[in-house]
């Protein structure tokens, strides 16, 4: 199995990037470009040649660099097919149950629309990651800008029937203030409470608390959760579909 270095950095002001390595091939892949200045110092400091660029989605804090390290390095931008008009360099574009080879290492595509209408996951099931880009976030998910509410919930119900050892990389730290949400909705899950001590713990010491994992976004996700009985008494919604339970969350959130 291809071996794969993982190197996440800090972008912008909340932003992760994250670059993949394959040391056999040379591959580097660079998921999502917040800030090409940003992304140029992370491969100097690792010494890794960008070979490939994968968006997620068109969001400008996640293609922002794009142009300017394609320029610098002839790498092949690869993005979602339901938006590849607004990803600025685009030179493949992969839709839903796509795969792809990077070198040796298998990409597989799940098209996960709601923040955006053409958002997508990369999966690379043999080395067990997955970047999820603005879709799944650590205790919570991303605003639901273009899609729908069902078609939010839909996608997050595509990843969480990923292996549940899955690691997986999301767009930004927005932790702390999505565990102090989840404990509004999901009071006396012990299992959240302890995991909102450790990433406060984390964050005092500047590290951070991604990547996360499906089985622990499973236990600890209010956005996950729609199906548990006490988060559905304490909404009112004990016989809503998930999908209500989802945007009735989704909107609590949003009203901060
Ligand atoms: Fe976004």
């Amino acid at each position: 199995m291809a071996r794969l270095e993982i190197h996440q950095f800090p972008c912008l002001d909340d932003n992760y990037g994250v670059l993949v390595h394959e040391p056999e091939s040379g591959i580097t892949a660079s998921i999502d470009a917040p800030d090409a200045d940003d992304v140029a110092a992370a491969l100097q400091e690792k010494g890794w040649k960008l070979t490939h660029i994968l968006t997620t989605h068109h969001h400008h804090d996640h293609t922002g660099g794009n142009l300017e390290l394609k320029a610098a390095s002839g790498c092949t931008i690869v993005g979602p097919k339901g938006e590849a008009a607004k990803v600025p360099g685009i030179d493949k574009s992969v839709g839903e149950g796509d795969t792809f080879a990077l070198g040796p290492l298998q990409v597989h595509v799940l098209e996960t629309p709601g923040h955006t209408a053409g958002a997508v996951t990369y999966w690379m099931p043999a080395q067990g990651v997955a970047f999820a880009g603005d879709t799944l976030f650590a205790m919570g998910c991303g605003r639901v800008f273009e899609g729908t509410m069902e078609q939010m919930w839909r996608s997050l119900r595509k990843l969480m029937d990923l292996p549940p050892a899955t690691r997986v990389y999301c767009g930004h730290e927005y932790t702390l203030a999505n565990a102090r949400f989840a404990l509004k909705i999901d009071p006396e899950n012990l299992a959240l409470r302890d995991r909102l001590a450790a990433c406060e713990k984390l964050r005092a010491e500047g590290k951070p608390t991604l990547p996360t994992r499906i089985d622990i976004e499973l236990a600890t996700n209010p956005f996950l959760r729609v199906a548990d009985p006490a988060i559905r008494k304490h909404l009112g919604l004990e016989d809503a579909p998930d999908w209500k339970v989802f945007a009735e969350i989704r909107e609590r959130k949003n009203r901060g």
